[in-house]
């Protein structure tokens, strides 16, 4: 949304300016207005920029005329200085101080964001400041091409969903993220951990090439460890991983831990095999260049998720003692430490710029093997969200429970502990699909993906995410609420994981798949307007199975319908998908539907 109309238009105003070259409106109203813009600064509020608004009545949507009536020229500019004060009543609800010059008012811009929930901030390009207006503050991603289930997931190589405020950590256990959205403790939630993955996955397919720094493989005398009495390590051959590997053991005291000492920067995606006995544990000591505080991150034998004691952040590996791949994002785990503490989360947010690893440490008795440092490992990342999927699936039903109690509103049941969600399962079906294309066909990803599929028929009222429409249309539900809720981009979601599976599923394994997304499809076409409110959208129809006012989708929410909108459109040729797109555009940029 980078056009917004210039508030010089041609016509009568041009021979007073030039449109691109000379300084805008706001910025000269701003130099005449100093005084009384900082008056409003310090009446009104944090927006220091006036803007027009005129007083004549106008209908909102004639902007042409607005354009075109040379109320900017230069003249007039001048004449502002002499402006009056003056209250404007609004809606007789508030009094507010603006200003008044002739036949026109000036309201702080302060007031307008607050009122209309529209947005500005002064911007300088080529040396011009400028007060940019937008109506919204998202943003649309047009399609490249035709989606390819292969491929980046929507534009998932945005995200970065790991350090989200409410994910807590990433589990050492399972590497994937806990989540806190709806309870503190922290939980596994399926949505989340499938868009960890989807986003790494799209990352590997849009990101450069990582850098990789081996730093111990067991092969070859790569590392100098530092091994005091009586520790030992060796490098030896070992018959479940099938390789040499880095065998230690040290004393019993933390003091006498095995050393390696380093200087390293900028990379700091760690991966290794490592199998530990109880009470060990393998630790990364970083440091602020800047201020020289130390961080411990260490890496133990404990269920614990994580702990934190000063500067030490603990990351429990469970308490299995087999050989296990870690792929941590050192940062993350830091930075997830440090908040966990410091519930003040801005403040000691520490750059990755500001660190570097200066020690790796061994304690206690274990081995590992393959130690690298990279600039990313994203494939690895998005299999251990995959392999998640695998392992707690439930085998009877096909679904992934959500463990946590949910409220979506007041009207609505509660969604008790292990409700399923259509968006999880679909999202867990797009990783899963991915998955079995990526490995090659490895069967335990389609199975998943196509138990995956169980919950679809199951009716919302009988635990599945099956909800119906005025009897009529199928729908799957994000939230199986009762009465339904019908929210919409949780609904695209669900179709995008079953087009996934129905693409990628070897002929005569898809059938399910693509009955359930022609099935939504057809829905979609049949309901979609019910979401349309003439100038933004709603986000579910509560409106009509509660009979309440309309849950109106936030611009982050929009842009999503929209987006969603044009992405089914590069798949399915639907005139109405299209057109319905870019009306919704339009909205985000304050345009509405016609009126009698
Ligand atoms: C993406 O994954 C492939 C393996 O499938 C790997 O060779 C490549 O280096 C990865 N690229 C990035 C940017 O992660
Ligand atoms: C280390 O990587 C090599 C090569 O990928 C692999 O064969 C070996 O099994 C790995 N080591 C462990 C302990 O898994
Ligand atoms: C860990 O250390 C504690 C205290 O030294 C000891 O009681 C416990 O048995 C140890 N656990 C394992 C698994 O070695």
């Amino acid at each position: 949304m980078s056009s917004l109309p210039k508030p010089i238009g041609s016509g009568a105003s041009q021979k007073f300016f030039h449109v691109t070259k000379d300084p805008p409106l706001f910025f000269i109203m701003m130099r005449l207005n100093v005084k009384v813009a900082l008056l409003f600064l310090t009446t009104i509020g944090f927006f220091t920029v006036l803007i027009l608004w005129s007083v004549c009545g106008k209908e909102p949507n004639n902007l042409q005329d607005w354009r075109r009536t040379g109320k900017f020229s230069l003249d007039r500019l001048a004449e502002l200085q002499s402006a009056e004060e003056i209250d404007c009543d609004i809606n007789g609800e508030y009094v507010i101080g603006c200003r008044k010059e002739g036949d026109e008012v000036y309201l702080p811009f302060s007031f307008l964001h607050k009122y209309f929930e529209v947005y500005g901030k002064l911007a300088t390009y080529d040396g011009l400041e400028r007060f940019e207006w937008s109506h919204s503050y998202s943003r649309v991603y047009h399609p490249k091409g035709k989606y390819d289930p292969r491929g980046v997931f929507m534009y998932f190589e945005n995200y970065n969903v790991e350090v989200r405020d409410r994910v807590k950590c990433v589990s050492a256990v399972e590497g994937v993220p806990i989540s806190t959205q709806w309870e503190s403790q922290g939980y596994y939630y399926p949505t989340q951990i499938a868009q960890f993955g989807l986003s790494h996955y799209s990352k590997n397919l849009t990101e450069p090439e990582p850098r990789r720094k081996i730093i111990e493989d067991g092969e070859r005398e790569l590392a100098k460890w530092g091994v005091p009495h009586p520790g030992t390590i060796e490098r030896v051959y070992d018959k479940t991983a099938g390789s040499k590997v880095l065998k230690f053991k040290t004393g019993e005291l933390y003091l006498d831990a095995i050393k390696l000492k380093m200087e390293h920067v900028l990379d700091f995606i760690m991966s290794l095999n490592i199998v530990l006995s109880g009470n060990s544990s393998f630790s990364i000591v970083l440091q602020n260049r800047e201020t020289r505080e130390i961080y411990n991150l260490h890496y133990i034998t404990s269920d614990v998720l994580i702990t934190v004691q000063d500067n030490n952040v603990y990351h429990g590996l469970g308490m299995n003692q087999e050989w296990k791949k870690l792929t941590r994002d050192l940062i993350v785990d830091l930075q997830k430490g440090l908040n966990y503490l410091d519930k003040d989360k801005s403040k000691r947010k520490i750059p990755k710029s500001k660190l570097k690893i200066i020690t790796i440490l061994l304690r206690g008795y274990g081995a590992i093997d393959n130690l690298t440092l990279s600039s990313s490992e994203h494939i690895q990342q998005f299999y251990d969200a995959a392999e998640w999927f695998v392992r707690h699936q439930d085998t009877e039903t096909g679904g992934w429970p959500i463990p946590v109690k949910r409220k979506l509103a007041s009207g609505f049941h509660d969604l008790q502990s292990g409700w399923y969600s259509a968006m999880g399962q679909g999202h867990a079906i797009s990783v899963l699909s991915r998955a079995y294309h990526h490995s090659g066909g490895d069967v335990r990803y389609l199975q998943a993906a196509l138990a995956g599929l169980k919950p679809f028929q199951v009716p919302s009222t009988k635990g599945g995410v099956l909800a119906t429409f005025l009897n009529k249309y199928h729908w799957y539900e994000e939230y199986p609420t009762k009465p339904a809720s019908f929210v919409l981009n949780g609904f695209i979601y669900s179709l995008l994981g079953l087009y996934d599976l129905m693409t990628i599923a070897p002929p005569g394994q898809a059938d399910e798949a693509e009955f359930l997304f022609r099935e939504g499809m057809i829905s979609l076409k049949g309901m979609l307007l019910f979401y349309d409110m003439g100038s933004v959208t709603s986000y579910d129809l509560r409106h009509v199975t509660l009979g309440v006012a309309p849950n109106l989708a936030r611009w982050d929410y929009h842009a999503t319908h929209i987006n969603q909108l044009l992405l089914l459109s590069t798949i399915e040729n639907e005139p109405l998908f299209a057109q319905t797109a870019e009306r919704w555009i339009g909205y985000m940029a304050g345009k509405r539907a016609a009126h009698n």
